[in-house]
């Protein structure tokens, strides 16, 4: 049995689709990662699949059943951490998780979920003295608490620094190990490609593409780059002297290839230029290219962003 099933979906506000039909299955124990720039629809759905919002139309099963006639059963087996987590200022980490022990009405053994988020260190102080990465691992703990199958992730890296990102990064790990299928949205995109079994790119609604990373990249990539570092002339050079894209930035020159022999005859092409040329790289293309070409912009880096203080 998948741990969701979701068949043309469809919510809107008012004249707005935010999900205009899409469909999707996360198989049981893999990370699946929503990835799409401000307002994709990602909130929208992952609120849907949590059986806080109903929807306008579609078919939804999420461990077998039906999120908003079946919320109640539902709730008792997934872990959720909304976009933007926050909690009360004045309690800790040990107090917090002791808390919703007490409202699940489960005994657990609060150390051990500690240690799963990797927060032991930070058990005794109050949460907002605690860093931004130790707040998500709050929520984290906090979506723990009634061992979920399935945890939602809304978001849970957006405002952090890289380091605290890996650190939460870590603990996601961590529940794929325990055999926990998570739902992750983000925007940041090498956060989809380093966690994520199954990647779903959405934007305006709908999902344009799925698969793993290294599939959508092999699928949707228009083939390697050869780059060299030179001047604006020598682009000029090979873009008059070769049938290829050749593209020029900040020193570097690029040239898309599509066969191997093309690399031969562009090196050729450079070393007859005359032209000064050092560091030759060969580089296939990244999720964020094929994200370019398929969304026809850069997904935003920071954007607005919504940071658990
Ligand atoms: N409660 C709401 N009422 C009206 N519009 C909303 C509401 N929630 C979200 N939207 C709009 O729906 C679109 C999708 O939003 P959302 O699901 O939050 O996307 P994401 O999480 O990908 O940023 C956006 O244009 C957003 O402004
Ligand atoms: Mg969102």
């Amino acid at each position: 049995m998948p741990a969701i099933e979701v068949s043309s979906l469809m919510k809107a506000y008012g004249k707005l689709q935010a999900v205009d039909g899409i469909s999707f299955r996360v198989n049981e124990g893999e990370i699946f990662s929503l990835l799409g720039p401000n307002g994709a629809g990602k909130t929208t759905t992952i609120e849907i699949l949590e059986g806080l919002r109903e929807r306008d139309g579609g078919d939804v099963t999420v461990l077998g059943l039906d999120p908003w006639k079946e919320g109640y059963m539902l709730h008792k087996s997934i872990g959720v951490i909304p976009q933007g987590f926050s909690f009360l200022q004045y309690i800790t980490p040990k107090e917090a998780v002791e808390y919703y022990a007490d409202l699940f009405g489960v005994k657990i053994d609060v150390k051990d979920i500690l240690r799963k988020v990797i927060l032991e260190d930070a058990a005794n102080n109050y949460f907002m003295r605690l860093s931004g990465g130790q707040k998500q691992k709050v929520g984290l703990a906090l979506a723990l608490v009634n061992t979920p199958k399935l945890v939602f992730l809304d978001e849970p890296t957006t405002g952090l620094d890289p380091q605290a990102r890996r650190a939460v990064w870590d603990v996601i790990r961590n529940l794929k190990r325990e055999g926990i299928s998570v739902l992750l949205t983000t925007h940041y995109l090498e956060e989809a490609e380093e966690l994520a079994d199954t990647v779903a790119i959405m934007d305006k609604g709908k999902i344009i593409t799925t698969g793993s990373p290294q599939e959508i990249i092999a699928q949707h990539s228009s083939g390697e780059r050869l780059k060299v570092r030179g001047n604006q002339e020598l682009a000029d050079y090979l873009s008059k002297n070769s049938s290829l894209q050749v593209d020029y930035k900040d020193g570097i020159v690029s040239v898309m290839i599509k066969r191997k022999e093309e690399v031969v005859a562009t090196v050729e092409i450079i070393g007859r230029s005359g032209l000064e040329w050092s560091d030759l790289t060969m580089e296939h293309e990244s999720l964020e290219d094929v994200f370019v070409r398929l969304v026809g912009k850069p997904i935003e880096s920071e954007g607005p962003t919504l940071v658990a203080k």
